[in-house]
């Protein structure tokens, strides 16, 4: 008919979605994902020095900060409101075995001292792997261009321990051998020790795997493998059912948090793990996944505090708990206004 607009049947006024979208009160009140500072845990790396602040090339924003500046940024980020801090070391010098990687008096074991003393209620987490400390850059000892599992552990477990008496209050394994979560919890309950690291919880990078999206983290910790790859630890990207396996037998030898790393590209392992086991979940937004944001907002192409907003939802709508996160203090402050 001329002058009016045929209305299907279809369009039945019982089936309107858009209702709750009408206004920004409607969509925050039906709203299933919150983001909150409270679930960011936010990396820093530790140099030797003093007032050092020295920018990583591919991670704008992202420093390598000496003991007082990385004293200063958590400071910051507490009041921001984030609860956590994860600690990464670029230790003075490096050889066959990661030799600093336990050395009490090394940045990162300085820094957990430090944080602690300043901030106690600042929970603060470490990363427990040897390719910071070695001078080949691979995450364990070598036998040949082979990473010896158990001799590996050994030494995790001893680093572990390290960051246990400087004051850490979770200890993060992120080396992917075999056994170590268990080799870790013996060590930080050993008798020796008199029950004093029994609290000490473990969050183990459960499924981590082989990503080209540690790039720009391997220049900011100066990790790189001076040959070869990562591929005969960490897991392989086609797989996920493994991941569940990874994570139940850490769960088993007694990891406290798990992880899951990447996260944008493994949101579906993510969501597996969180359906599966009742722990809590941590992902982790790496350094290649905020290179990337970082570098699409310079040229203009993407509007990033709503790009960023969306990566960190949607990394908590798949089911983490916990988000380790470059951004957690953009978007602590994002989320303040
Ligand atoms: C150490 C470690 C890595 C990351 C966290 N712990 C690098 C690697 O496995 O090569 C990557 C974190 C990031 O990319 O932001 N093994």
């Amino acid at each position: 008919m001329e002058g009016t607009v045929r209305v299907s049947a279809a369009l039945d006024l019982a089936r309107r979605p858009r209702r709750l979208r009408r206004s920004a009160a409607m969509r925050d009140l039906v709203r299933e994902t919150r983001l909150s500072p409270a679930n960011l845990i936010y990396p820093l790396f530790v140099c030797e020095g003093e007032g050092v602040r020295r920018e990583v090339p591919s991670m704008p924003g992202v420093c390598q900060l000496s003991v007082d500046e990385a004293v200063a940024e958590a400071s910051a980020a507490a009041a921001e409101g984030i609860p956590g801090v994860l600690l990464f070391g670029l230790p003075a010098a490096k050889d066959l075995v990661g030799t600093a990687a336990d050395d009490d008096a090394a940045p990162v074991q300085a820094a957990v001292r430090a944080i602690k003393r300043a901030m106690p209620d600042l929970l603060v987490t470490t990363d427990v792997c040897l390719c910071e400390y070695t001078s080949h850059g691979h995450c364990g000892i070598l036998e040949g261009e082979t990473i010896v599992n158990d001799a590996t552990v050994e030494r995790l477990a001893s680093v572990a321990v390290s960051h246990a008496r400087a004051g850490a209050d979770i200890v993060a394994p992120s080396d992917m051998m075999d056994g170590r979560v268990g080799a870790i919890r013996d060590a930080l309950d050993d008798p020796e020790h008199d029950g004093q690291y029994a609290d000490v919880a473990i969050m183990s990078y459960a499924a981590k795997y082989c990503s080209a999206f540690y790039g720009p983290f391997r220049d900011a910790a100066d990790s790189s493998p001076a040959f070869g790859d990562r591929r005969t630890h960490q897991m392989d990207p086609a797989n996920a059912t493994e991941a569940l396996r990874e994570v139940e037998l850490d769960i088993e030898e007694g990891a406290d948090l798990v992880m899951v790393k990447p996260a944008i590209h493994y949101l579906d392992v993510i969501a597996r793990v969180k359906a599966t086991f009742n722990v809590p979940l941590a992902a982790y937004h790496v350094s290649g996944e905020y290179a990337m944001l970082k570098a699409a907002a310079r040229n203009g192409w993407i509007d990033e505090p709503r790009a960023m907003m969306e990566t960190l939802t949607a990394i908590r709508r798949a089911g983490a708990d916990i988000v380790i996160t470059y951004y957690a203090r953009e978007a602590a402050r994002s989320l303040a206004c």
